[in-house]
């Protein structure tokens, strides 16, 4: 019998580069080739944009599956079809998994799943946000109900994160079926204009409701931003995301215990004249809201979440002498502001990201009520728009109102009040609270008046100056102390930062209990 020759360290050595070499080729060199002929990087490529350069410690890199049916026996799948990692983000910890679409497409199989589990379990752990890139076709068919249950491990996962760390979910490639639901479940999905997101892709809905659609109207980003609300930010391509993914992150702490970072800054609140010319006088002219954010913030630095979405709200983060800040504002130049079911959705969803995170809140009011119409009402304007009562008034982060002209009814409820619970309720001379507009308050109390009236046009031009003066002020609000100062538009910046600062150790307890019940 011949006796095996004995390895030396330098065998073993060189054995083991070349099967870490060999494995983080992924799929080999004609499929990432073809990945890169559709604009994609790779999933080691996509890893190494998001990342700290030389921060990244993989692991799991010889995980494997163990299907032995389909074909499965000999095949093997470098990494199971995932990299998975702690690395930095301008030096912070975080924790990443990536799909390798040229691994079986990236199909999510039981041990694939189980990776991205093991990486999440890792950030739950450490405090760390996570991060999933994915591009796959979804559950690893071959597998069956393993693949099945791996996913549930990776929506169980999720769920047990939200809250306690950011999840930010990058969507570079085909993201379809069930696997739609993980990103669904994170706090932010950023979508290239490479991928497509959906259930059931463009086949199955011809099959079996003979609707015909192509896949990027179906999934592709400007569908989900402008209809299904499901992404937040959109991203050119794959280096996009990536730099989109670490600016979102620079606004953010990494888990719930902490404090977002605080950037260094000037101080400057020096007054902005701008501000004073911002907002027409007349009630019926619109104008952009991002402009007075913009001149509000430091650096005029806005990044706007969902900003294809429910135009009329406006929502994302900025920095006050930089501190992070979560900005909501009615937006007057798309359906007057009006508060709608997808603008409530929206800006309830967007505050309780800040609150779980501990980012203060700075709402900008213009707003002249609840969107009516038939299609509200059945669509559920009062389940709906019920949320954003119950966001802000769960809301315990500093919260503070700027009322910039009109604050009308429900809508000035919702938007942050001093009754919602606003630590700080600011108010512009052209505010105007009141229970509604002062034509239709004029039509309500005075329509028989009116009537009798001799010049009915002049009487009801009286009557609502009349009511104007008396109550489409900030003065009546500010004698009940539902506002606390009116203030020169100018300032706003100032006393923002002022709020902000004598905020900073605001602590309030709500009665213990399992969790509330926000209107669904
Ligand atoms: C196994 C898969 C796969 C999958 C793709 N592949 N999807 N293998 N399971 N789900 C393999 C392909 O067989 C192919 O292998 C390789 O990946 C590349 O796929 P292509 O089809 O050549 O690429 P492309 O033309 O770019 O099309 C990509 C695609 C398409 C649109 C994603 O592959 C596709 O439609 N896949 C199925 C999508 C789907 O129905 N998923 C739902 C699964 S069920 P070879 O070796 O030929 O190159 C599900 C339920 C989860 O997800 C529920 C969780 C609760």
């Amino acid at each position: 019998m011949s006796k095996a020759k004995a390895k030396s360290m330098p065998d073993l050595v060189d054995a083991l580069r070349k099967k870490r070499a060999d494995i983080q080729q992924g799929g080999g060199p004609e499929r990432l080739a073809k990945q890169h002929e559709q604009g994609k990087l790779s999933a080691r490529e996509r890893l190494a944009a998001v990342t700290d350069p030389h921060s990244l410690e993989e692991f799991g890199l010889f995980a494997q599956h163990r299907q032995t049916q389909f074909g499965m026996a000999n095949k093997v799948c470098p990494a199971d079809g995932v990299v998975t990692a702690a690395a930095t983000i301008e030096g912070r910890l975080v924790h990443l998994a990536s799909q390798d679409f040229t691994v079986l497409g990236g199909s999510a199989g039981e041990v694939h799943s189980l990776k991205v589990a093991d990486a999440m379990a890792r950030a739950l752990k450490t405090g760390s946000p996570f991060i999933f890139i994915n591009d796959s076709g979804g559950a690893r068919v071959q597998e069956g109900i393993d693949s099945l249950s791996g996913y549930g491990q990776v929506f169980f996962h999720n769920v047990l994160l939200s809250g306690v760390v950011p999840q930010i979910s990058l969507i570079c490639g085909p993201c379809a079926g069930g696997a739609a639901y993980s990103p669904a479940l994170t706090d932010f999905v950023i979508q290239t204009r490479q991928a497509q997101m959906f259930i059931t892709g463009p086949q199955v809905i011809q099959q079996v409701t003979g609707e015909q659609i192509s896949a990027e109207a179906l999934g592709g980003a400007d569908a989900h931003m402008a209809h299904s609300g499901v992404i937040h930010l959109i991203a050119e391509n794959d280096l996009h995301a990536a730099e989109l993914c670490r600016r979102l992150l620079s606004f953010l702490p990494a888990n719930n215990l902490e404090e977002p970072p605080r950037l260094p800054s000037d101080g400057n609140v020096d007054p902005n004249p701008a501000l004073n010319d911002v907002v027409p006088l007349d009630p019926k002219k619109g104008y952009d809201i991002r402009d007075v954010i913009q001149l509000t913030v430091d650096n005029g630095d806005f990044l706007e979440i969902q900003a294809g979405y429910a135009r009329n709200m406006v929502v994302g983060f900025a920095r006050i002498i930089g501190r992070s800040v979560g900005v909501i504002a009615n937006q007057p130049s798309y359906l007057s502001g009006a508060i709608d079911i997808d603008a409530s959705i929206k800006a309830s969803r967007f505050i309780r990201f800040c609150n779980a995170f501990n980012i203060p809140l700075v709402t900008f009011v213009d707003v002249p009520g609840f969107l009516p119409g038939v299609q509200q009402e059945h669509g559920g304007i009062i389940r709906n728009g019920a949320k954003l009562l119950f966001a802000y008034s769960a809301a315990t982060v500093p919260k503070i109102q700027v009322i910039l002209r009109k604050s009308y009814g429900g809508a000035h409820v919702a938007m942050c009040s001093r009754d919602l619970g606003a630590d700080c309720c600011l108010a512009w001379p052209t505010a105007e609270v009141a229970v509604m507009g002062a034509e239709g308050a004029v039509e309500i109390v005075f329509r028989k008046e009116m009537q009798e009236a001799e010049n009915k046009a002049a009487r009801r031009s009286e009557l609502i100056e009349d009511y104007r003066s008396t109550f489409s002020n900030p003065f009546v609000a500010a004698g009940r102390r539902l506002v606390d100062d009116v203030i020169e538009p100018a300032d706003t910046r100032r006393h923002l930062a002022r709020a902000l600062e004598y905020l900073h150790r605001k602590r309030d307890t709500r009665p213990p209990k399992k969790h509330g019940l926000i209107p669904m």
